[in-house]
C-alpha cells in the first residue's frame, strides 16, 4: 500500500513542474509587467467598464454566488454575533448580499471597493439603505484600528501586486479574535484562466497562509464550497481567518 501511494506521488511531482509550467503560460501577467500605479488604474478601468457590469451575471454562471452563500447558510463561516462587518472589494455586492441576508440584525455592514461605478452597482442590487459604501483601496483602509470584528475579503487580493500591505491593512482594521473569509483565485488551470480574464494573479494554500501569518493572520480553517470540491480540489482557496 505505502510502496503504492509512493510511486502515485512520484508520479504527481513529476507532472506537477509540468503543470505548473502550463499554468504560467496561460496566467495573465500584466500585474508583475506594469508598475503599481498603471495597474490600479487598468483593474479601476475594467471593473468600471463593461465587464464589471456584467459582474453579478457571471458570479452566478460561474456558481459562485449561490456556492457562497451556501458558506453562510450552513455556518461553515458562522457570522453569529459579529457586530462590525467589513466587505472588502465588494464589487456588485455578491457577498454583501449574504451579510445582509445571515447576519445578526443588529450587524452593521460597510462594503469597501476601489471602483465607484462597482459601488454604486452594489448599492443599486442590494437595494437596503444598511450598508455604509465606501470608495477605498485595501492597501490603505480609512479606518481606525480595530472597527470591525468580521472582514470579509472575496477575490480581491489577487489584485494587489504586493498582498502583504493588503492583508496588514486588515489586520490592522480588525479586532483581535475577530474573524475574517478570505476568498482567492487559486494557482489551477481555471485559476489561470480566471487571472486570464480579470487580470488578476493567483496564489497557492502555503503561500497564502505563509503571507497571513507573516502579518499576525491565522488560518483558522479551511473551507470548501461542496465535498465534491474538497475532493477535486477545485473552487479556489477559502479560508476562515482568525487574528491572534
Ligand atoms: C472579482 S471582484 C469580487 C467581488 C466580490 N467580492 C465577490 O466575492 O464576488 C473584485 C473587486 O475588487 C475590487 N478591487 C480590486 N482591487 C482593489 C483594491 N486594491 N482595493 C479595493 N477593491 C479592489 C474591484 O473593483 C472589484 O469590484
Amino acid at each position: 500500500m505505502h510502496k503504492m501511494l509512493d510511486v502515485t506521488e512520484q508520479r504527481q511531482r513529476k507532472r506537477r513542474p509540468r503543470r505548473e509550467a502550463l499554468h504560467r503560460l496561460i496566467e495573465n501577467d500584466l500585474i508583475r509587467r506594469v508598475s503599481d500605479d498603471e495597474y490600479r488604474r487598468k483593474v479601476k478601468r475594467v471593473y468600471g467598464g463593461p465587464k464589471g457590469a456584467m459582474l453579478a451575471a457571471c458570479s452566478m454562471v460561474s456558481l459562485h454566488m449561490p456556492l457562497g452563500e451556501r458558506l453562510f447558510r450552513t455556518r461553515k463561516f458562522d457570522l453569529t454575533g459579529a457586530r462590525s462587518i467589513l466587505d472588502v472589494g465588494s464589487g456588485a455586492g455578491q457577498i454583501a448580499r449574504h451579510l445582509l441576508k445571515y447576519a445578526d440584525q443588529d450587524a452593521k455592514v460597510t462594503c469597501i471597493d476601489l471602483s465607484h461605478q462597482m459601488l454604486r452597482r452594489a448599492r443599486n442590487r442590494l437595494k437596503s439603505t444598511g450598508p455604509d459604501f465606501v470608495a477605498a483601496d485595501l492597501a490603505c483602509l480609512p479606518f481606525a484600528d480595530e472597527s470591525f470584528d468580521c472582514i470579509t475579503c472575496g477575490y480581491v487580493l489577487e489584485h494587489l501586486p504586493d498582498p502583504k500591505p493588503g492583508l496588514a491593512e486588515m489586520a490592522r482594521v480588525l479586532t483581535k479574535g475577530g474573524r475574517m473569509l478570505l476568498l482567492t483565485t487559486e494557482d489551477s488551470f481555471s485559476g489561470a484562466w480566471t487571472s486570464r480574464l480579470w487580470y488578476c494573479r493567483t496564489y497557492n494554500r502555503k503561500e497564502l497562509m505563509r503571507l497571513c501569518e507573516s502579518v499576525g493572520l491565522r488560518c483558522k480553517q479551511e473551507l470548501w464550497f461542496t465535498k465534491m470540491h474538497k475532493a477535486m480540489r477545485a473552487g479556489g482557496i477559502c479560508f476562515e481567518i482568525e487574528k491572534t
